[in-house]
């Protein structure tokens, strides 16, 4: 019964929204973790959502790295730039991260689809505060890191704490901060306890979960039962306006959670 189906799928987004203080969530059949497929539908519903947000004209869409939306990047298409501009910039430096989920990447990908155009940012996501400094003085750079800030869009998963720690390498005192302080939840570079209390921030370059206010349309897009956690720990932090995508998997575990 579709109709049942339907209503039924708008009940548990309405609940997910309100349980997690965000405007709209879009909850999507099976579970991440184990349907590899799951992930290629986010893209597709993403491509469907950003089509009808979108005003003609040109939009500047900034993106995270990460395996989901590297996979997500693959299923955008060429029916998105009609009548449209659409420029990716990459919402953080990517140097460190592998190659194909880095944010740069991300973003080629999403331009490629599309046929879209896009401006990479090569530059460690973890940098000193003395060498920021003087790389943003550097033009290729600095016309990056505006055009980022003036996003229409913001696209950006949310990362189990312990995976991500491992994956940007870390260093073992920041990697026993975040153990200490219990974190759950990474996006940004922000790691994020279960209460949602900040336990460490990686210095680093591009946007920062504070930015996000002054973007029109920020969508996350998380999904996997493993992620729920990481999921209800981010949203505390997030802005109201925030979209998820996420499925069914994430969901029900988010919701029968006190
Ligand atoms: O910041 C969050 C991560 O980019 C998420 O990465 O999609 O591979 O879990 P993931």
């Amino acid at each position: 019964n579709v109709l049942a189906d339907y209503q039924g799928t708008a009940i548990l987004e309405k609940r997910l929204s309100e349980k997690l203080g965000i405007s709209r969530c879009i909850v999507l059949p099976g579970n991440a973790d184990k349907q590899y497929r799951v992930v290629d539908s986010f893209g597709r519903r993403l491509n469907q959502l950003l089509g009808s947000v979108l005003p003609n004209g040109q939009s500047m869409i900034s993106v995270t790295g990460g395996s989901t939306l590297a996979q997500v990047a693959r299923n955008l298409s060429p029916d998105l730039s009609k009548n449209r501009k659409l420029v990716f910039l990459p919402a953080r430096g990517g140097v460190g991260e592998s190659v194909t989920i880095q944010a740069n990447s991300v973003c080629a990908e999403m331009a490629l689809r599309t046929q879209g155009q896009y401006r990479a940012m090569y530059l460690p996501e973890d940098i000193s505060e003395k060498s920021f400094e003087s790389l943003q003085k550097e033009t290729s750079i600095k016309s990056v890191l505006e055009l980022i800030y003036r996003s229409d869009v913001v696209i950006h998963s949310i990362g189990t704490a312990s995976v991500m720690a491992e994956r940007r390498n870390l260093s073992a005192k920041e990697q026993e901060i975040i153990d200490n302080g219990d974190a759950v939840s990474e996006a940004f570079g922000d790691f994020f306890d279960q209460s949602g209390k900040l336990v460490y921030k990686v210095p680093r370059i591009g946007l920062h979960v504070r930015d996000l206010d002054k973007i029109k349309y920020v969508v996350a897009i998380a999904g996997g039962q493993s992620k729920a956690k990481a999921i209800q720990s981010y949203m505390k932090n997030a802005p109201h306006h925030t979209i998820l995508i996420t499925d069914e998997g994430a969901s029900k575990l988010i919701l029968r959670d006190n």
